[in-house]
């Protein structure tokens, strides 16, 4: 491992002159770096081909698989996005049906519109004290499972955004059970079973197809990602084909040195970097444990390490004013912010100040919200913060995702669409979970919160704000 970055290092330094592509022609060209240039090369001789490897890059990618126990790994050069678009495309014949969480990412609902799949949906238990989803469980799927028709394969997002994890031996079995294949998106989870004391990853766990965003939890380029196959279940040269399809025909050489870096330094120096990373985020959460207001999600069997899912909802604060207090007074900018908390990433990349800083700004936040600093925006409005029901609403599928978002459409006041076809997503930003996909009925009470949540300025993504709030829908014919 390591092999293809020396290997580019080494070619920059011949005096070999670039007749071909990139453009930059390893030169520094405006501001970005000489480093960068010179490990950015397209497929050239003795640098293999990600599209038909034969040479080192199929090398990596075995050593890939190896590491995380799959029987073929494909470097992904677009993310995870390309890897659940391929999946989901191989798993499932055009037209066919999909079992999934409702809390996919919308590349799983692209590759349903894309392949015209009939989804029926997995909805998450919510985790009433911390306000967040959990992952789906085993009894969801069996139950789901036990109905006509059986989907062609079950797609599950597990660590979830916020490090739920799913009990993917046991799905494995039950969707195994049914003959069909299981894809796990653990985009998030790229660090699992590399090290003591870290879950197992879904490869380990008996899933057909397994995505890992690299660049998420470990020390990689953003984009770079990979996607690992095992069993029998999929038919290897449709995914090889979609692959083609989703994948860049000009893969960069700088993610995925960048891949195998990252798979470099866990190989080697993984059971110490993990090791302190254990250490440093559960002293972190020992000290949080003084606070008063502020509240912690617990570390357990089924909760990734790194997610410190910061529940601010309890001490009369939005996840978004503890999100914005953190970036303007003390510089600390997080992943994300959500009505009832809020979410700081942690890696092996962090170094101890990392954990310092936090400690001290969640300490000292917790002080002065004893202290009466800082108050709910809603309580200073004299409104009362209303809770999030529109998940629980399981919208009846009134046309495919796919027939409708193609469908000729119209935008109408949102106060008019009770009833209506929704045309587009609807969702609210975060978690990202669509409230609406295109092919559902629109209710009164969409109409009626997601009026709500425009007015206390929540991000509702699919509902404008010109003229009056306007929502999307499937014209009547
Ligand atoms: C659960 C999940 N799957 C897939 C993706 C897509 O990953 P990428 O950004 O690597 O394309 C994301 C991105 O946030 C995600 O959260």
């Amino acid at each position: 491992m390591g092999e293809l970055y020396r290997r580019l290092k080494a070619y920059s330094e011949t005096d070999e002159y670039p007749y071909h592509m990139p453009g930059h022609k390893r030169q520094v060209c405006g501001e970005l770096p000489q480093e960068i240039m010179n490990i950015d090369i397209t497929e050239i001789d003795g640098f293999d081909n990600l599209h038909a490897p034969e040479e080192i890059l199929l090398r990596l990618q075995e050593e890939a698989a190896r590491l995380y126990g799959a029987e073929e790994s494909f470097y992904l050069v677009n993310g995870s996005t390309c890897g659940v678009l391929a999946a989901i495309s191989a798993a499932v014949p055009k037209g066919g049906r999909l079992l999934m969480t409702r809390g996919g990412h919308k590349s799983a609902y692209h590759a349903a519109y894309l392949r015209n799949l009939t989804i029926s949906y997995l909805y998450p238990e919510m985790m009433q004290e911390y306000d967040i989803y959990d992952a789906i469980t085993p009894e969801q799927i069996a139950e789901a499972l036990a109905k006509e028709p059986v989907p062609d394969a079950v797609f599950l997002v597990s660590p979830t955004y916020e490090g739920r994890i799913a009990d993917i031996e046991k799905i494995a079995q039950i969707v195994h059970g049914k003959g069909i294949p299981l894809i796990v998106d653990e985009a998030h989870g790229a660090h699992l079973g590399l090290a003591e004391g870290l879950a197992k990853n879904s490869c380990q766990c008996g899933a057909d197809l397994v995505i890992h965003s690299v660049h998420k939890t470990l020390p990689a380029l953003t984009q770079s990602a990979l996607l690992h196959v095992n069993g029998n279940r999929i038919d290897r040269d449709r995914l090889r084909r979609f692959l083609h399809i989703y994948q860049s025909s000009s893969p960069s050489y700088v993610l995925m040195a960048g891949i195998d870096n990252a798979l470099q330094v866990v190989e080697e120096q993984g059971d110490y970097l993990f090791a302190k990373f254990q250490i440093n985020y559960l002293r972190m959460l020992t000290e949080l444990s003084e606070c008063r207001n502020l509240s912690f999600l617990p570390l357990d069997a089924r909760q990734d390490i790194g997610k410190l899912i910061i529940v601010s909802a309890k001490a009369g604060l939005s996840g978004q004013q503890i999100y914005d207090i953190l970036l303007k007074k003390y510089h600390l900018q997080l992943e994300m912010a959500a009505p009832g908390y809020c979410l700081a990433m942690f890696t092996i990349g962090d170094g101890e100040e990392a954990y310092r800083r936090m400690t001290d700004a969640l300490l000292a936040i917790d002080r002065d919200i004893t202290a009466g600093k800082w108050q709910s925006r809603q309580k200073q409005d004299g409104r009362e913060e209303e809770e999030i029901s529109l998940y629980q609403l399981h919208p009846e599928v009134r046309m495919s995702l796919a027939q409708a978002w193609d469908a000729e459409k119209e935008e109408i006041l949102l106060s008019q669409a009770v009833g209506r076809i929704a045309g587009d997503f609807v969702n609210l930003y975060p978690p990202g979970i669509p409230v609406l996909v295109p092919g559902e009925q629109i209710e009164e009470t969409h109409c009626r919160q997601l009026a709500e949540y425009l007015k206390e300025e929540l991000n509702v993504q699919g509902v404008t704000k010109d003229a009056g709030y306007r929502i999307t829908v499937v014209k009547n014919k």
